[in-house]
């Protein structure tokens, strides 16, 4: 076997998006994995991953090697796309000394918006996590003016009309008041334009900053802003499985 291609059995597993190196364990001593048509019970077990058959009950998985999957804390005042007609900075200009391969931002944050954007290689995955049927449930910062009151908030929740549509339900707290603003958390599912900005603003508290902290299970954390980091095998797994 040539070196580079040999790998333990439970890496090519969470490799694959399958399950996490523990969990893949686990599937390995239940006896559900086989390896060119042999059941494979035991850890430690080193596969060739150009070569060899894997199957989980039944299933064929593979991993492709080149996929790349980052989260970065973009900062204000950098556009979400590859190349912009104004030449304004670009979220590709913070990775670009890092990362040689060609990554693609999976949807968008505002020009205005800071915080949490994933970029991949992998368009399938993009394509599925940007398709409005999944609704993943992303987590917003806000600082508005102004203290929205009950009933404000309530309509928020409920749904309301921007530009003739009609938001599902979010969620919608106070965590923090200010000197005339407040610090609101709030959950969507959307993804439309601008959304959260013409939320807020429709119950009558425009946003004065706005920070996106969470998509579905993947927390932005202490990751300093402007930074990026690989996502770890459970991270990029979740999203797989979505
Ligand atoms: N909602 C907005 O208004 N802006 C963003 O960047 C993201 C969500």
């Amino acid at each position: 076997m040539e070196e580079d291609n040999v790998m333990r059995l439970q890496k090519f597993i969470a490799l694959s998006g399958f399950a996490s190196r523990r969990k893949a364990e686990e599937i390995i001593l239940e006896g559900r994995v086989k390896v060119n048509n042999q059941i494979i019970q035991t850890l430690g077990e080193k596969i060739n991953i150009k070569t060899d058959i894997v199957e989980i009950d039944g299933k064929r998985i593979e991993i492709s090697a080149n996929h790349i999957y980052i989260m970065l804390n973009k900062p204000v005042g950098y556009v979400t796309t590859v190349s912009d007609q104004f030449n304004r900075p670009t979220v590709m200009d913070l990775i670009k000394n890092d990362i040689k391969m060609r990554l693609y931002p999976v949807g968008r944050l505002d020009y205005d918006t800071e915080g949490l954007l994933l970029l991949t290689n992998d368009g399938e995955l993009t394509y599925k996590l940007t398709h409005p049927k999944h609704n993943i449930e992303k987590v917003y910062i806000a600082t508005v003016k102004g203290i929205p009151a009950k009933d404000e908030l309530q309509r928020f929740r409920e749904g309301l009309y921007i530009d003739d549509y009609l938001t599902a339900p979010a969620k919608i707290e106070i965590i923090k008041i200010m000197k005339g603003s407040c610090e609101l958390k709030i959950v969507i599912h959307e993804g439309k334009n601008r959304q959260v900005r013409k939320m807020c603003e429709k119950i009558g508290h425009p946003v004065i900053k706005l920070k996106r902290i969470a998509i579905g299970n993947l927390h932005l954390g202490n990751l300093p802003l402007g930074k990026w980091r690989h996502l770890k095998d459970v991270e990029v797994n979740f999203l797989k499985k979505i």
